[in-house]
């Protein structure tokens, strides 16, 4: 797919470092005090983060999104669920700043979080997303994933209950498992 006219030529995506934290963990905070994106209620710590990064290496990842200098955004692969068997499955999450969404940093970000998930042997990717966080679901869409499921009311938050929309993309020949 060629890159989005729009698309800030600057930008740079690299794994995440330690020091690129204390960012990602304020982009993320914002993220759990402000809105329904993700289904954690309170902000995260430090110290909380540097576990998560730590449990994010190969083949799961942390990518950053870099422009200036600065982290705009970051995108994880996750384990999707623990049991052996669905070790060829990840999940995706990404978050940009709220001063930097869209401008095509979320597309070029999960484009490259895929181009990731397939090198490291991933078979799919998998992502849960309110049914009300339309950039997500456009943003999913356009990157080939399509709706597999809609699970009903198992979020509660902001004192309402929220469903989840499945999106999952079948990643290509080099992801199948050898
Ligand atoms: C969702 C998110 C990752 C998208 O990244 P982004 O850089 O803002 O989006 P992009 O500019 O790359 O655009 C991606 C798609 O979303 C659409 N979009 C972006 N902002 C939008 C908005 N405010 N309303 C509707 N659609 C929007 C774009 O039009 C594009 O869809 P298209 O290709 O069909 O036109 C980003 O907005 C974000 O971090 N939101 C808060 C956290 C979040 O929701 N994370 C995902 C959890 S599942």
């Amino acid at each position: 797919m060629p890159p989005p006219a729009d698309q800030p030529s600057d930008l740079v995506v690299r794994r995440a470092e330690p020091p690129d934290l204390p960012a990602i963990t304020d982009i993320y905070n914002h993220a759990v005090l402000t809105s329904t994106a993700t289904f954690d209620t309170e902000p995260r710590s430090l110290e909380q983060q540097r576990r998560w990064l730590d449990e994010h290496g190969e083949p799961y990842a942390v990518l950053v999104a870099v422009l200036d200098g600065e982290v705009v955004g970051w995108a994880s692969l996750s384990p999707w669920r623990a049991k052996p068997a669905y070790r060829y499955t990840a999940e995706d999450s990404l978050y940009i700043h709220r001063e930097h969404q869209g401008k095509a940093i979320g597309v070029i970000l999960l484009s490259e979080l895929l181009n990731v998930a397939e090198a490291s042997g991933f078979h799919t990717v998998i992502a849960g997303i309110v049914p009300e966080n339309e950039p997500s679901l456009r943003l999913h869409r356009r990157l080939g994933f399509r709706e597999v499921g809609h699970e009903r009311e198992v979020g509660y938050k902001f004192d309402r209950w929220l469903d989840v929309v499945l999106m999952q993309k079948l990643l290509g020949d080099a992801a199948r498992p050898s």
